[in-house]
């Protein structure tokens, strides 16, 4: 469920109708909802009461500032993957000892920066990466708490390019290799081991993958307990899918994935943290963008949108499909037909969606894609010099823009010209 209803004919943020936002920013702008986003971190944190545990959001997914901010007044912890996001995170206010570092390709800076503004944990994917810490904090003459991210072997039927707990992905420890790492890990003097760290891949519809992967975390905490290591948390990678389409079957609940992690490691006295992204932010947020051109074309018709792959690449990536709808509700009678939308750019991929049922749109008519609030504005890019999109917060009756569309000026400013060629 999502704040963005249709009240007396237009299409709202929460009590804020879309036409009124477009008219302000101008389009395409992306549109987020404070009472979603909170709507969808409550129902993970209902979820897990069951008990102790942090809810660290995928900073990866939505990285405003603001959006965190919303969360970071809830309790939310982070999952950070650079130290970009380390300082967006603490820019929201979030303290260290609620973000937890992820990320393959962790730098020494950024590992300092993070020991130095205070960390949870780093989730280490490497024994090259954990020399490299335990370097870098024993230096510092400070202990980096640790997760082994652990590759489980699991199939977790999604998207090839956003599945990552196989055995041939390149995350993580493999499963048969952890105990032996976790050993050297112990050996270090600048690595202090907490807990065991898991993630199998994003858009998750079925729990069944979770329930393998966190038999086996169990399995693998049992053994490293035994072997001597105090493993105090547990945590447990984000993944849980929404619904990208409203005629579909609903991925899982909240509620039922709370219920696989208790039923598979709930025994274990372990502290639980989740890094849901997607499951937050994705619903919490819309694109809207403006009808440029209805091209009648031989023998389909094509939508021109202001907005383009370079706003939102899900489409042109992944064949990611959106729910475009017109921002002005259509008569219930209202005739349809079928478009290719597209966007400006001049590719092929600029596609979001063809032979689409839509009711008649004229230009200026405005339109938005749901599910946007995920992986839309953060892969945002400004090829074409198309500024790059800008990004508006709503709460009940209030809209504030959180992110504003640069000018064409600044974009050109941020190029400079050597001075050999000068003059
Ligand atoms: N934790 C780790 C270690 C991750 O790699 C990811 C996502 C998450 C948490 C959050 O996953 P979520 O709960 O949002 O599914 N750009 C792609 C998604 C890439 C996800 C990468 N990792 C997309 O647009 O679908």
């Amino acid at each position: 469920m999502d704040h963005f209803n249709y009240i007396d004919g237009v299409l709202c943020a929460e009590d804020v109708p879309l036409t009124k936002i477009a008219e302000a920013v101008g389009t395409p702008v992306y549109v987020y909802s404070t009472a979603t986003l909170t709507r969808h971190f409550q129902q993970l944190q209902k979820a897990l009461d069951w008990t102790d545990h942090l809810i660290c959001f995928a900073v990866k997914s939505n990285s405003n500032v603001a959006v965190l901010k919303v969360l970071a007044d809830l309790g939310a912890g982070m999952d950070v993957v650079s130290g970009g996001e380390y300082a967006r995170a603490k820019a929201a206010g979030v303290p260290g000892e609620r973000i937890v570092f992820s990320g393959v390709g962790k730098t020494e800076e950024e590992m300092r920066q993070a020991l130095s503004g205070g960390i949870r944990q780093f989730n280490v994917r490497s024994e090259p990466e954990l020399d490299r810490l335990s370097r870098v904090a024993t230096d510092m003459g400070l202990s980096a708490p640790i997760a082994l991210r652990v590759n489980p072997d699991v199939d977790a039927h999604t998207h090839e390019k956003i599945a990552t707990g196989k055995s041939e992905n390149k995350f993580g420890i493999p499963i048969a290799k952890a105990r032996a790492v976790y050993a050297y890990a112990a050996t270090l003097p600048g690595i202090k081991v907490v807990g065991v760290d898991m993630h199998i891949g994003s858009q998750l519809t079925d729990l069944q993958p979770f329930r393998e992967a966190y038999t086996k975390m169990a399995q693998l905490t049992r053994d490293l307990r035994a072997d001597g290591h105090e493993i105090i948390r547990l945590d447990m990678g984000g993944g849980l899918g929404i619904p990208y389409r409203r005629d579909n079957n609903a991925p899982p609940l909240p509620i039922e994935y709370g219920q696989v992690i208790r039923e598979t490691v709930g025994d274990l006295g372990c502290e639980i943290e989740i890094e849901p992204g997607r499951n937050i932010s994705g619903n919490a947020g819309i694109l809207l963008s403006s009808v440029v051109y209805l091209k009648e074309g031989e023998g389909r018709d094509f939508l021109i949108l202001d907005a383009a792959m370079n706003d939102l690449m899900r489409p042109a990536m992944y064949g990611a499909h959106h729910d475009i709808v017109p921002v002005l509700e259509p008569a219930v009678a209202a005739e349809v037909s079928a478009f290719d939308v597209v966007g400006p750019v001049c590719e092929t991929g600029d596609t979001f969606e063809k032979g689409m049922e839509l009711n008649r749109l004229s230009e200026g008519d405005l339109v938005a894609f749901r599910s946007a609030g995920a992986y839309g504005a953060v892969m945002a890019s400004e090829y074409n010099t198309r500024p790059l999109v800008p990004e508006v917060l709503v709460s009940g009756d209030q809209f504030a823009v959180i992110r504003a569309r640069p000018s064409v000026e600044e974009i050109i400013a941020r190029d400079s010209i050597p001075a050999w060629m000068a003059g």
